[in-house]
């Protein structure tokens, strides 16, 4: 049964009952306190330890779902292709997996991550700024679907990759569109100044000087402009008509072209943003492409994986400082980065019960880490929290676990998938016999 909670917290950050009204996932129960579906987290932290990372299965496929659904209503050919980076957990991509997604990836270890949770290589997009000869090798060995080349360079590596085993590797080339998507200056990625894609300019000669090499097939055009994308859709119809213009140039040189790829970058709601709905990309997408009558890719990562997990933290104790008061989480910036490298805001509720409908006064939330960057957040009306209670820092499904490192020697935490009232353990916490198992004193220092 759900109970009411009491609202405003400090202007302009949503009350708790505002949070959950947004995240379906979640609700809030009179006797077990917040449930990340139909799983009290507060059992789970319980159960598991903490930090731990718990992710909705439902949600998960309720997203996916949807941005097929839109990309379908706009009357799209279009393919999604998860970008692994945004949560890399075997158990996350085989929920995809099974929903028929394809994946974009940018590393040997994601590609393995991709093909090992049961993603067909033929459905995999290799991106990336800085591919290796040795992942080119094992990409066109493993038949991938395309490869998304960022410089010349590149193009000319591919080729004699491609060659030297007697392939033709499918290529398309990622442009810079050299436009300004309005998000953190750390995830632009389609401006000029960027280290991303070639410029536009310069790709209708790079296409036909492919077409010529030995070892590639061009078979498309790439874009991607920046991640959490909340400021309208202006900045993908610039770049997709960018891209949809560049199209026609190359099919004007008799220079054929395959598929586009519009990339990811949609963004979420995490405080109060009004992030474009799926429906939006999608005519956007439709606008540029469908008169062309091209297949469309897109690359999400954060529209799909964010809002599904949540990362559940202990308070290890509650410090009075000389101006503020500090909540000390077990939780650090090891663990979730975001708030300390992109000054992220995460909403934060308390999964007990009590803690939920309690009065508010302002809290510093932070880390243990010995750093003043290892902070969730300033000035953030919470209740009470006594030492031991647990909190859910929300929207930690994307770029949460596969940012974390061991910085301060912390191990990294367990992960959890949460499908309907069951859960299991999806990566077990890191033993600290691990951070040392690969260390060694050199032998002179005896
Ligand atoms: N495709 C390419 C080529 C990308 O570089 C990225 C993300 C994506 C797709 C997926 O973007 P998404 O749909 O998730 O926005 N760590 C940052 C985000 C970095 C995004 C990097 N590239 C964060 O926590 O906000």
């Amino acid at each position: 049964m759900s109970a009411p909670l009491p609202a405003p917290a400090e202007a302009g950050d949503p009350d708790f009952a505002e949070l959950l009204a947004q995240r379906p996932q979640l609700s809030a129960h009179a006797l077990d306190g917040l449930c990340l579906e139909g799983v009290p987290l507060a059992r789970l932290a319980e159960a598991v330890g903490t930090p731990c990372w718990a992710y909705s299965a439902g949600t998960l496929r309720r997203r996916y779902g949807a941005l097929r659904a839109a990309l379908k209503g706009a009357g799209l050919d279009a393919s999604i292709h998860y970008a692994v980076k945004a949560n890399d957990n075997l158990a996350v991509l085989r929920v995809l997996a099974a929903e028929g997604a394809g994946a974009d990836v940018v590393s040997e270890g994601e590609l393995r991550a991709a093909r090992a949770a049961g993603i067909p290589a033929g459905r995999i997009v290799f991106s990336g700024v800085g591919k290796t000869e040795r992942e080119i090798r094992l990409v066109l060995a493993e038949g991938i679907f395309q490869l998304n080349a960022e410089s010349v360079e590149e193009i000319d590596m591919i080729s004699s990759v491609a060659a030297s085993m007697g392939q033709v590797a499918p290529v398309s080339i990622r442009v810079n569109p050299d436009v300004d998507a309005r998000t953190h200056a750390k995830i632009t990625t389609g401006k000029a100044e960027n280290k991303f894609g070639v410029a536009i300019d310069d790709a209708a000669a790079l296409y036909a000087r492919m077409a010529a090499l030995p070892g590639l097939r061009p078979i498309g055009i790439a874009v991607h402009i920046g991640s959490q994308i909340t400021a309208g859709l202006a900045a993908y119809r610039a770049a997709y008509a960018k891209v949809a213009e560049l199209v026609r140039a190359l099919r004007g040189r008799g220079l054929p072209v395959e598929r586009v790829d519009g990339g990811g970058g949609l963004g979420i709601p995490y405080r109060d943003e009004i992030a474009p709905p799926p429906e939006a990309l999608a005519g956007a997408l439709a606008g540029a492409f469908k008169g062309l009558g091209l297949p469309v890719m897109v690359e999400p990562g954060r529209w799909i994986a964010g809002p599904a997990g949540v990362l559940l933290a202990r308070v290890v104790l509650v410090k009075r400082g000389a101006t503020r008061r500090f909540v000390v989480l077990d939780a650090g910036m090891n663990d979730l980065m975001r708030p300390a490298m992109y000054d992220a805001w995460h909403g934060i509720l308390p999964v007990s019960p009590g803690a939920l409908h309690a009065p508010r006064s302002p809290a510093d939330v932070v880390g243990p880490v010995c750093e003043t960057g290892d902070t969730f957040t300033q000035g953030r009306a919470l209740p009470e929290l006594a030492p031991g209670e647990v909190v859910a820092v929300l929207d930690a499904g994307a770029y949460g676990a596969s940012m974390s490192s061991t910085y301060n020697a912390r191990p990294l935490a367990a992960e959890v998938l949460v499908e309907g009232d069951r859960w299991a353990v999806v990566r077990d916490r890191q033993p600290f016999e691990d951070l040392l198992a690969r260390q060694r004193i050199p032998e002179w220092m005896g």
